[in-house]
């Protein structure tokens, strides 16, 4: 058995399944660009039979990216398994079927109402539907760890001998403890006879913390491909952290000495920040490998050991991972030519229209602000990938407020051809410019979440503004934007968030069942 350890990201479609975490086709195929950098070997570029937003977006990912394997869930029925076949085709031999079928008796009493022998029977033919598109096909019991292991030992035979090339098996709600879970991997390898035919794979959410440990038991146990996402983003509390998995084995090389990995590891800090802006949904500070403290030492034993030797008190070089790449800052007087190498050297494909536009921005940025950073490009350059097909633009704001006085916002907007213009008033200057954005777009947004950072220190800073809006259907839709004003930010990502909403409602995800 090869130990070479496959890591199969799933931020664009479980970790995008995350309330309010929805991504623009243009923030996935940026972070499917980032992810090919750090070099995943599979990257599940979504679920293709939900929405046509979702089938454009794997497809386009299929096209352009060539460094990873481009994979398209699907469930046990045949619309899902061609969409997902027609979507990853660009990506020719690279591309991968994941078909799945929920196994454990609870599922298949209660939502699926199936026999054993029906749901055998049901993952064959998808399987084999699916493998009569691309060779590489993934097939997973869902509910795996829950499921009776003699039945899952049947289920992962007789999808093996139907083509299957990887079987996962995925602890769907994070219910498993690691020595069990790498016990029931432990039972696959000694029952299932044709096991040595496919890979093994599991799929860990982390409800009681355990993502991370359960899937290093089960490395272990056998499994050689390792799915999660970036920042352990996912369904509720989330998927095993791709960045923990991998610094754990690369720290702890002594213990897991005989598995290989194919991770830049150096591009981690930068993945995982642009997938907390892309997403929305920002990075604890305390999470490990990426937070912002994961390499603080406050206290003056610490600091003192550090100083007189780092691995005193770090287990990690925290260069290793990306932490503290800084470069000299912009000024007004850099040319277009020094932004352009700037935007390359920090990762971003960007249309010739797209610089020009940026490069303008930056003239602005730089007339307000000594010091252009890296944050700061960053911050404009996020400002054009959230910008969703407008339906709304904002093309004039006045606020007035202060104590005493009412604070009041007056709103130009613009749709194609049409120009709108209203007031709001509001208890604040930037709930002033909501109220009055609500008036013209007929939206009634309820903020749920407002955030407000500074990109970098100074009082000159870029405030970024990120937010999330129910629009009345319970359903959390995002919002970003960055500007030297805050309250120019705030009314930019509210619009933002409108705009986002507008769009959703047209590629509307069919709220699909999870029966087949
Ligand atoms: O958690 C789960 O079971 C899944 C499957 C689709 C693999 O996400
Ligand atoms: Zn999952």
């Amino acid at each position: 058995m090869s130990n070479r350890i496959i890591l199969f990201d799933t931020t664009l479609r479980d970790g995008e399944q995350c309330p309010g975490a929805s991504m623009s086709p243009r923030e996935k195929l940026e972070v499917a660009r980032q992810l090919e950098r750090l070099q995943v070997d599979v990257i599940e570029a979504g679920f293709p039979v939900i929405s046509e937003g979702d089938f454009n977006s794997v497809r386009q990912i299929a096209t352009e990216i060539q460094g990873s394997k481009i994979c398209g869930l699907a469930r046990c029925v045949a619309k899902d398994i061609e969409a997902a076949a027609h979507a990853v085709k660009p990506a020719g031999k690279r591309g991968r079927i994941h078909v799945f079928l929920a196994t454990s008796k609870i599922h298949r009493e209660f939502k699926l109402a199936k026999a054993q022998d029906e749901i055998i029977r049901m993952a064959v033919e998808g399987v084999r539907l699916a493998k009569s598109f691309v060779e590489d096909v993934e097939f997973s019991p869902e509910d795996a760890s829950r499921t009776e292991p003699d039945f899952l030992a049947r289920v992962t035979e007789a999808v093996i001998a139907a083509g299957a090339t990887t079987v996962n098996i995925p602890d769907t709600v994070g219910y498993a403890v690691p020595e069990e879970f790498g016990n029931l991997i432990g039972s696959l390898f000694a029952n299932v006879k044709n096991i040595n035919n496919a890979i093994i794979s599991v799929h860990c959410h982390n409800d009681l913390g355990l993502a991370v440990a359960n899937s290093l038991a089960a490395i272990k146990a056998g499994a050689r491909q390792i799915e999660g996402t970036i920042n352990g983003i996912g369904e509720r509390a989330g998927n095993a952290a791709i960045e923990e998995l991998v610094m754990a084995m690369k720290t702890r090389k002594d213990y897991y000495r005989d598995y290989e990995l194919g991770l830049n590891h150096r591009e981690i800090v930068k993945t995982s920040r642009l997938v907390a802006r892309m997403s929305g949904l920002m990075v604890q500070r305390n999470k490990a490998v990426v937070g912002e403290n994961a390499f603080a030492h406050s206290s003056g034993i610490h600091q003192d050991g550090i100083i007189k030797k780092r691995e005193t008190y770090e287990i990690m070089d925290p260069t290793e991972i990306g932490w503290g790449e800084t470069e000299l800052p912009l000024t007004k007087h850099s040319g277009r030519n020094a932004l352009e190498q700037r935007l390359k050297h920090l990762g971003y494909k960007l249309l010739k229209e797209e610089v020009e536009r940026l490069f303008v921005e930056f003239k602005t940025i730089g007339d307000k602000k000594k010091f252009v950073y890296d944050d700061d490009l960053i911050a404009l350059v996020d400002n054009q990938i959230n910008e969703v097909q407008e339906t709304f633009s904002l093309e004039y704001m006045h606020v007035s407020s202060g104590i005493g006085q009412i604070p009041t916002a007056t709103i130009r907007l613009r749709k194609g051809e049409e120009v709108l213009m209203d007031a709001g008033t509001g208890d604040g200057a930037a709930d002033a410019a909501m109220q009055a954005i609500d008036r013209l777009t007929g939206k009634r947004g309820h903020l749920v979440e407002y955030l407000v950072r500074a990109v970098t220190e100074g009082h000159d800073a870029i405030g970024e503004v990120s937010l999330k809006v129910n629009f009345g259907n319970g359903e959390l839709v995002g919002g970003k934007a960055a500007s030297t004003d805050v309250i120019e930010s705030s009314a930019r990502a509210y619009l933002n968030a409108v705009n986002r909403s507008f769009l959703l409602e047209k590629t509307k995800a069919l709220s699909i069942p999870s029966t087949p």
